[in-house]
């Protein structure tokens, strides 16, 4: 089976680090994930006004993730949380009320930063607010990425053998959980509770 993913950057920014991840992780996933950007750029600023009349950017990326077997969300971690235009988008896929887009989509958190901490704490923020939208997330292997800007090319090639190894390593195991979540079929997880 061929698995449709859906990406979202959490980065606008026009030479952003987490793109060129993004990019990385399309050319070393296993070859039955299909990948479609999810962009969130042109999103207004979320408001329940906006619930009895969605807009079509609202409505697009709805319909996006709808149409998406996975999620997978690649991410800066502004001042230690989920960059606020991310976070727009992801309320704007939580509504209107009922209507919560990210139900039981299988979804993976990874992000890179310059320094050390690898955007751990985004993730981690992401995980409550994602547990909230019943979405299951991948849980091992974490990916905190210490970004290494000799490690890619400009397009996401990666040119380190070890991050290779390990980005590889990373795709195989959420294409394998994306596989384990939809087999199991909606209307069953979560049911007995
Ligand atoms: C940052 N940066 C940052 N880095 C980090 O590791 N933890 C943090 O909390 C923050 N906070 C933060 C806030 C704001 C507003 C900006 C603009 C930046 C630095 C950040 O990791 C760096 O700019 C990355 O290059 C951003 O990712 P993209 O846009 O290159 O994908």
């Amino acid at each position: 089976a061929t698995y449709k993913i859906g990406y979202l950057v959490g980065s606008l920014a026009s030479n952003s680090i987490n793109r060129v991840l993004a990019q990385a992780l399309m050319k070393v996933a296993p070859d039955d994930l299909e990948f479609t950007e999810i962009p969130i750029r042109d999103l207004p600023l979320y408001s329940s006004d906006y619930d009895s009349d969605y807009p079509p950017a609202g409505r697009a990326l709805k319909d996006a993730i709808e149409a998406s077997d996975g999620i997978l969300i690649v991410s800066p971690e502004y001042n230690r949380s989920i960059p606020g235009g991310l976070k727009n988008a992801i309320d704007w896929g939580s509504r209107p009320w009922g209507t919560n887009s990210f139900a039981r989509k299988p979804t993976g958190i990874i992000g890179a930063s310059p320094g050390g901490i690898g955007t751990a704490v985004m993730q981690s923020s992401m995980r409550g607010v994602l547990s909230f939208l019943d979405a299951p997330q991948l849980n091992a292997p974490e990916a905190y990425i210490r970004f290494d800007p000799d490690a890619y090319g400009p397009n996401g090639e990666v040119k380190d053998e070890a991050t290779e190894a390990f980005l590889r390593h990373y795709m195989d195991e959420y294409g394998a959980f994306v596989e384990r979540v939809l087999s199991v079929g909606p209307g069953h997880i979560g049911d007995d509770h």
